[in-house]
């Protein structure tokens, strides 16, 4: 298994660099690979102040970088065959999301850096929720940081990398896509406290049981909306709720009674809303302590409460996740299952016994077939380190 990992790590550097070598005609110096990530639990939480439990994935993007004395920086995507060459001074969005997401980058290191080529490839699956645009924008500053010896430290490559998001990317996410794929430690899952940054690395010690992630292979076009919608009705929600209460500063501060105490004063949604984030960070402890004592039995139990609470309070799952959820849960082997990421479709991930998965895949894939005429991937993952030089 470690075997394999590492020949994709060697297969993609290669990749990149020969990729460097030809189409510019002279080598790269600097190569670095930024991952995607996985959230345990501690879904919508980040951009509320509250607890994620994120970890890196062995899904990353690649990147091949040199300074240059051209005219222009000059970004190619190995994997699009797509070329961008501009100024420097000139920095423009453009009709493609994978350049504006690292023009956001540049425009922050525009007056530190130099002119320099990039060439870039990544094996993160697309639209799956795994992150794949915060490993782009870790992945490009880390890698100028390292060629223009910027010594930019960690926290502040994952705050240019979000802010790429927000101003190029029109997103309004919070950290925990990127402070996963700076930070990632290899089979440790982290504990990061979004009001204070304060983080916590657990090791993840899932002998005997699985971590099963299957791609619904369903984006929803909702997404990017209805995410900084849901972002604003939480907002709405604690500023009504900080007013309330003189206690209360942060979602931290807010118990499941206060909200319920609170309910007349709250519309229906933001009622709900925070709901969800105060019972997610909840969950987010308890899950902590579940797997300190290897109890993955309760662990999947608390996975199932937070899909419950993505599709009841936070409506954010849609007919084929919650499908998903359902069917997996039926099987003895799976203790627990919840939709990941952003919202909308995306990854299922579920905890298992280590046996008869081969059946329940297989089963799987036919129901799923059966049931909304889409295919089923099932994605094998293992937890790994954040963005470094390769
Ligand atoms: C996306 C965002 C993150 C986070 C998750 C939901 O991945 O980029 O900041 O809000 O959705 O937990």
């Amino acid at each position: 298994m470690i075997t394999s990992a590492i020949n994709i790590n060697d297969e993609m550097k290669q990749r990149v660099v020969k990729v460097f070598k030809s189409k510019f005609g002279y080598p790269s110096e600097v190569i670095v690979k930024a991952p995607g990530r996985i959230n345990l639990i501690g879904e919508h939480t980040d951009y509320n102040e509250g607890f994620v439990l994120p970890a890196a994935i062995d899904y990353a993007n690649y990147f091949a970088l040199a300074k240059s004395s051209g005219p222009q920086i000059r970004l190619y995507s190995a994997d699009f065959e797509q070329l961008y060459e501009f100024d420097k001074n000139k920095i423009e969005q453009t009709e493609d999301k994978w350049i504006n997401l690292l023009l956001g980058v540049i425009n922050e290191l525009a007056s530190y850096i130099g002119h320099f080529d990039v060439v870039l490839s990544g094996n993160i699956p697309q639209g799956a929720g795994l992150s794949s645009s915060a490993a782009l924008c870790c992945g490009l500053g880390y890698g100028l940081s390292e060629l223009f010896n910027l010594k930019l430290d960690k926290w502040t490559i994952a705050k240019i990398a979000q802010k790429s998001e927000h101003e190029f990317g029109g997103v309004e996410c919070g950290i925990m896509d990127q402070f996963a794929s700076v930070f990632g430690i290899t089979n440790h899952v982290l504990e990061l406290n979004c009001r204070t940054l304060e983080h916590t690395a657990h090791e993840f010690d899932i002998s005997g049981y699985k971590l099963l992630l299957i791609d619904s292979g369903v984006t929803h076009a909702l997404e990017t909306s209805m995410y900084n919608v849901r972002r604003q009705e939480c907002h709405s929600a604690i500023e009504k709720l900080k007013n309330l209460s003189v206690a209360v500063n942060s979602y931290q501060d807010v118990s499941i009674n206060l909200i319920e105490e609170q309910q007349s004063n709250l519309s229906d949604e933001e009622f709900r809303r925070a709901k969800h984030v105060v019972s997610e960070n909840i969950r987010v402890k308890e899950i902590v302590s579940l797997l300190r004592n290897r109890d993955f039995e309760s662990a999947g139990q608390c996975l199932l409460a937070g899909h419950k609470s993505l599709k009841e309070d936070f409506e954010i799952t849609c007919e084929e996740t919650d499908f998903l959820v359902d069917e997996l849960v039926q099987y003895e082997e799976v203790l627990g299952a919840r939709q990941v990421g952003g919202g909308f479709g995306g990854c299922v991930l579920a905890i298992t016994k280590d046996r008869n998965l081969d059946v329940v895949v297989g089963e799987m894939k036919k129901k799923y077939r059966r049931q909304f005429h889409l295919s089923l991937r099932l994605i094998p993952i293992r937890i790994s380190s954040g963005c470094m030089v390769v």
